[in-house]
C-alpha cells in the first residue's frame, strides 16, 4: 500500500474546512493517537483531525479519497487488537468532539448519540430517565461508543444480554467518497433488505465512519447480588460454569479469574478486599440481577448449592455497594494490572460455552509445550476466555519466533472446538495473520471484495483485519 505524505497544502485545507484549533499537527496529540492500548505500539499519524459534524467529516474523507491520504478513525484509544493505529501514518480522525446525546427518546426506548461520547457517560444519561443500556466493556468509564461499534464490545453484561450490536438499530455513516447516508431505520424489527448496520457493527473503521448511532434500550433493572466464589482447582470452576447455565439460572454476570488474574489486580489496587489463601486456583465472580430481591437470593442460594458439589472454598457475598464497587475494579483492571507487570499479548479466544474447560487446559498444554505463561481470565458465561501470555524470562527469540507458532495452535484448537478467534476485541492489527484459521480463502475473498465496494482505494484504516 502506499499513500501521498501529508503536505503544508493539504493542512492548509482541512484548516479551511475545520478551523485551526480542529487541526493538530503538534507531536503531542501526534504522540497520543500513535497508541492505543494495545502491546506497546507506536505508529504516528502525520495530522490529526477532530471533526464535529458528519458533514466536516464527510469533506475530509472526500478530499483524502481524491488525494490518497490513509484515515485512521480513533475513539478513546482503549482497543486492544490495534484498530486505531494509524499504520500509515496519515491522518488520525479523533472522534472526541463529536460526544453528545442527540435525542433520547423515553417513549420507544431509544437513544440517539455521537460516536464520541464515552460508554458510561451514556448508561448513567439513560438510567436518569429510568432506562438501561447494558454493555459494559472493562474500559466503560473511558471508552467510546463509537470504538464498541467498530469492535463489536461485549463485556460482563453480554452472558445475559447480549453485546453491542445486539443493541445498535440504525448508524449514520460517512462513506470515504463522502456520501452520508443512514444504514437502517429506527425499529426493533427489520427485514428489509441486507442488514447494513450489522455489517457496519465489528468493521473496525475500515469500511465507513460513523456519525451517529441509534441504539435499543430497555427499562433500568432494580436490584443486584455479587458473589465471589474461591475454587481450589481452576478447571473445575470452568465446569462450575455450564452447571450454573444448567440449572435455568442467566447471571448478568458470570467472571472467571485464574488465581494470577486477581492476585496482579490486587497489588494494582493493593486491595484488601479479597484475600487470596495459598490454595485457591480461580475464582468465579458471579451477578445476579433483576427486579424482585427475593428472586435473587433464591438464585443465589442456588448457585451455592451448585459450586459447593467442586472443591471450593468460602463464597463472599458483597453485602454493600462499596464491596460490590471493590470486586468489580479488581475484575476491571485485571488486563491492565497483567500489562504492567510485564510485557504481554492478549487473545480473545472464545468458544461454545461447554468447552470452556477444554479450552483452558488447551491453553495451559500448549503453553507448557511451548515455554510460555498465560494469565487467564474473561466472560465464563460467554465461553470467552481472554488468555494473556506475559513475557517474563522468554527470550526476545523465542517471543518474536517461537509464540506466534503456539500461538496458531491456540486458535487452531479454539476452532476445532467450534469457536473463533476473537470475541469482543476485533482482528484489527495483532490477530490478522491468524484469520485464515477462522475462514477460508473463499470466505476471505468475499469480506474483501465487501471491502472494496466501500472503500475502493483503501483509505480507511489500511493495515487492519487483512493481511494484504
Ligand atoms: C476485559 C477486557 C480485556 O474483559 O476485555 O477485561
Ligand atoms: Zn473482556
Amino acid at each position: 500500500m502506499s499513500f501521498k505524505k501529508i503536505t503544508t497544502i493539504d493542512i492548509d485545507y482541512f484548516i479551511q474546512i475545520l478551523g485551526t484549533e480542529k487541526v493538530l499537527t503538534d507531536d503531542e496529540n501526534r504522540s497520543r493517537c500513535a497508541s492505543d492500548h494495545t502491546e506497546d505500539f507506536h505508529f504516528k499519524p502525520e495530522l490529526v483531525l477532530q471533526a464535529e459534524t458528519a458533514e466536516e467529516i464527510a469533506a475530509i474523507l472526500s478530499y483524502c479519497n481524491e488525494q490518497n491520504i490513509p484515515v485512521t478513525p480513533r475513539g478513546a484509544g482503549t482497543g486492544l487488537s490495534g484498530g486505531a493505529l494509524p499504520l500509515f501514518g496519515g491522518v488520525s480522525l479523533d472522534m472526541r468532539r463529536m460526544n453528545k446525546i442527540i435525542h433520547l427518546d423515553t417513549e420507544n426506548f431509544q437513544v440517539t448519540v455521537e460516536p464520541g461520547m464515552i460508554t458510561e457517560v451514556l448508561q448513567n444519561a439513560v438510567k436518569e430517565k429510568g432506562l438501561f443500556y447494558p454493555p459494559d466493556p472493562a474500559s466503560k468509564g473511558s471508552c467510546f461508543i463509537g470504538g464498541n461499534i467498530a469492535e463489536n464490545s461485549g463485556g460482563p453484561r453480554a452472558v445475559k444480554y447480549g453485546v453491542v450490536k445486539d443493541y445498535v438499530l440504525n448508524l449514520e455513516v460517512v462513506m470515504p467518497n463522502g456520501d452520508i447516508m443512514w444504514t437502517g431505520a429506527n425499529v426493533l424489527k427489520n427485514a428489509t433488505g441486507y442488514n447494513l448496520t450489522q455489517l457496519i457493527v465489528g468493521s473496525e473503521g475500515t469500511l465507513c465512519v460513523v456519525t451517529k448511532i441509534v441504539l435499543r434500550l430497555i427499562p433500568a433493572v432494580q436490584n443486584d447480588l455479587l458473589l465471589l466464589v474461591p475454587f481450589r482447582n481452576a478447571g473445575e470452576a470452568c465446569k462450575a460454569v455450564n452447571a450454573i447455565c444448567m440449572a435455568g439460572i442467566t447471571p448478568s454476570a458470570l467472571e472467571f479469574m485464574e488465581r494470577d488474574a486477581l492476585e496482579c489486580a490486587i497489588q494494582y489496587y493493593q486491595s484488601s478486599a479479597v484475600t487470596l489463601p495459598d490454595d485457591i486456583q480461580a475464582h468465579l465472580l458471579i451477578e445476579l440481577d433483576g427486579n424482585y430481591l427475593e428472586q435473587l437470593y433464591k438464585e443465589a442460594e442456588k448457585i451455592a448449592e451448585i459450586v459447593a458439589q467442586y472443591d471450593i472454598d468460602e463464597i463472599l457475598f458483597a453485602d454493600t455497594a462499596e464491596q460490590k464497587q471493590s470486586l468489580w475494579k479488581l475484575r476491571r483492571i485485571v488486563g491492565e494490572a497483567v500489562k504492567g507487570n510485564s510485557m504481554y499479548k492478549e487473545e480473545d479466544t472464545v468458544v461454545p460455552r461447554a468447552e470452556l474447560p477444554q479450552l483452558l487446559e488447551c491453553v495451559k498444554l500448549i503453553g507448557k509445550k511451548y515455554g510460555f505463561k498465560s494469565v487467564c481470565y474473561g466472560h465464563a458465561g460467554d465461553g470467552n476466555l481472554h488468555v494473556n501470555i506475559v513475557k517474563g524470562d522468554m527470550s526476545d527469540d523465542d517471543w518474536n519466533n517461537t509464540l506466534p507458532i503456539g500461538i496458531r495452535e491456540i486458535f487452531t484448537e479454539v476452532v476445532k472446538l467450534g469457536g473463533t478467534i476473537s470475541g469482543e476485541h476485533g482482528i484489527g492489527l495483532v490477530q490478522k495473520s491468524y484469520l485464515d484459521i477462522a475462514f477460508s480463502q473463499q470466505q476471505l475473498a468475499l469480506m474483501q471484495s465487501i471491502k472494496y465496494l466501500f472503500d475502493p482505494k483503501g483509505i480507511l484504516n489500511p493495515g487492519k483485519i487483512f493481511v494484504a
